[in-house]
């Protein structure tokens, strides 16, 4: 049996394309334009990378966008009074500071500079604690765009075995929380699990998110679960792959995610979402 392919690009095109509709209508009745402002600290080609899909996400969906870029050497004061300024200014819905920061940065201290109603990544504490009661005011993106693809593939959850593998703050700890509410019953693996196939053998759901280039074979597969690859790792030779090795999973996997063009385009899309939301909610 091969997997039923999960296809990121064009739900993620279907979803822009609403949320477009949405932008223009908010600007057609209220005169607003969803605007997200995009800091960029340093010159990591991944960054800068993503950055820049970000960017033309939002002009592609008629939302305006504003980008800061400084030198990695830069004061974080002045990354601090950047942020203050977009904080202050309400034509900003949304502010995203790109991580990972240089190491002379406190990145805890500058995302918690973001005012919580303009924190679409939704990293600021007051938000991740406000997603662990279960009433998130912003679902950080990547966990967000993983359950609309699974709610795209009407995967169940309510009951299912979610394993997921990797536990940073950004996908894995929010992504636990996230099918947690849904009623699944939630293992999170990370590096210093013992038996990593034990686990991830007896997972319906399983989400890879450790940044290690096909770690995850078909062997450590249970036949017919739901494979989500978050990693987006680049080979040698240039090319792009999961942490996932697609080639044997998808042969044992229910269904799967590519790399690329599986949750990448989801990603940035529900980050389109929350800055409309954003916007939408300066009404109320
Ligand atoms: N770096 C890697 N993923 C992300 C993300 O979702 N948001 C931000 N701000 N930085 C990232």
């Amino acid at each position: 049996m091969t997997a039923k392919i999960i296809d990121g690009n064009a739900l993620a095109q279907a979803v822009r394309a609403e949320l477009a509709e949405k932008a223009a209508a908010l600007k057609a009745t209220q005169g607003i334009t969803p605007c997200l402002a995009v800091i960029l600290v340093g010159e990591d080609p991944a960054s800068q990378v993503y950055v820049r899909n970000k960017v033309a996400a939002c002009e592609k969906a008629g939302f305006r966008s504003i980008r800061e870029t400084y030198p990695a050497n830069v004061e974080p004061a002045v990354v601090l009074g950047k942020i203050a300024e977009l904080n202050a200014d309400p034509t900003v819905h949304g502010i995203l500071v790109q991580l990972p920061l240089p190491k002379h940065f406190d990145t805890d201290a500058v995302l918690e500079a973001i005012l919580p109603e303009k924190d679409v990544d939704g990293f600021h504490a007051e938000n991740v604690g406000a997603l662990m009661q279960g009433t998130p005011r912003f679902i950080p993106c990547t966990p967000y765009g993983v359950m609309k693809m699974l709610e795209s593939a009407n995967v169940p959850l309510k009951g299912a075995e979610a394993v997921i593998v990797g536990r940073s703050n950004i996908v894995g700890k929010p992504m636990a929380m996230l099918l947690l509410q849904r009623d699944s019953t939630v293992t999170i693996c990370h590096s210093r699990t013992q038996d990593l196939t034990f686990h991830t053998k007896r997972a319906d759901i399983l989400v890879a998110a450790v940044g290690r280039a096909k770690m995850i074979s078909g062997e450590m597969i249970k036949p017919g679960a739901t494979v989500i690859d978050v990693g987006i790792n680049r080979l040698p030779d240039g090319k792009l792959c999961g942490d996932v090795d697609f080639a044997s999973a998808k042969e044992v996997a229910g269904a799967i995610t590519p790399v690329p063009g599986g949750v990448g385009p989801m990603t940035i899309t529900m980050l389109l979402a929350n800055t409309l939301a954003a916007a939408e909610r300066t009404l109320k």
